[in-house]
């Protein structure tokens, strides 16, 4: 059965009603593809409530980023939800969309909890979008705080903000389990994301050399398995080719320096497609 609240005080009353005994929350900002329904699918499959939570949270955009024009379609978002739980067939499954009305329900008046996301947030996509990631973690702890779930479910999509969800976690000491999930892809290999509506067919075609460039350093790095030779090709390709924002491979543990091909390592990269900015990752088992 699928719930809908758009306040704090509904959402509880909703939850202490259905009296569910394990609570797995999808966080996003809707417009909903097939990468957040695969969160939702898992959530489902491990929680007897899942919450998706469906907010454009202001504080990760900056000015001048597309805040006002992020695709809202709460409708269509809904009706996937119930595809999806119609689909289980499991009337023992329930699920709340959790869609505030306004932003006071999630920062009410003399909101102070603002939290920084530290060193690791300001590399990468944090180089290009500064505080960006001080107000994603800050929204997902005032997430966990209000919706108390024992499970949240994020994409790896975001390897950047999964890590730094974790880091967060880990020191505010908050007491749930967080699970990272593959991406997502279209048949072209394109990472979904609500972004790609942007695109038109032709520019999904320029994203993908993204997509292609991770594949060939992971090929790289598993045949000659060597960081010297990535590094090479990385500085290679951001020479030649101006759409790259950055491309950088690093220890897939914590995001820090690779220094050696004994931990597991992941590929990010961020790639200019007109006005939008496409990022994508790649994890690679180097044996
Ligand atoms: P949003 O971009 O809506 O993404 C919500 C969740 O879906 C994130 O965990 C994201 O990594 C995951 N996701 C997006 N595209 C995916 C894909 N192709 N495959 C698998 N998972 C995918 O990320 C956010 O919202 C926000 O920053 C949020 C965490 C909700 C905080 O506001």
């Amino acid at each position: 059965m699928l719930y809908f609240c758009s306040t704090l005080e509904e959402y509880k009353n909703l939850k202490s009603k259905l009296k569910s005994k394990k609570v797995g929350l999808v966080p996003t900002m809707g417009n909903l593809h097939e990468g957040h329904m695969s969160l939702v699918e898992r959530s489902l499959s491990q929680n007897d409530l899942t919450v998706v939570s469906i907010f454009v949270n202001p504080t990760q955009f900056a000015r001048g980023e597309d805040f006002d024009t992020y695709p809202r379609s709460l409708e269509q978002d809904l009706q996937k939800i119930e595809k999806k739980l119609a689909k289980l067939g499991d009337n023992n499954k329930s699920v709340i969309a959790f869609a505030p009305k306004n932003d006071e329900e999630v920062y009410p008046k003399g909101f102070s909890e603002h939290i920084k996301a530290g060193k690791l947030g300001k590399i990468l996509e944090g180089e290009l979008r500064p505080e960006h990631f001080d107000g994603v973690v800050t929204v997902v702890k005032r997430l966990f705080t209000m919706l108390a779930p024992d499970n949240a479910y994020f994409g790896k999509k975001d390897f950047q903000q999964f890590t730094l969800i974790k880091l967060m976690t880990e020191k505010e000491g908050l007491k749930l389990n967080l699970e990272g999930l593959q991406t997502v892809r279209e048949s072209s290999g394109l990472a979904m994301s609500s972004r790609n509506g942007y695109l038109s067919k032709d520019e999904k075609e320029l994203g993908l050399n993204l997509y292609k460039k991770l594949k060939e350093l992971e090929q790289l790095l598993k045949k000659e398995k060597s960081i010297e030779l990535a590094r090479d090709q990385i500085k290679k390709t951001l020479k030649e080719d101006s759409s790259f924002n950055y491309l950088d491979i690093r220890n897939a543990n914590d995001l820090t320096e690779l220094k050696d091909l004994s931990v597991p390592v992941v590929i990010l990269g961020n790639y200019q497609v007109n006005k939008v900015r496409l990022i994508d990752n790649m994890e690679v088992e180097v044996k």
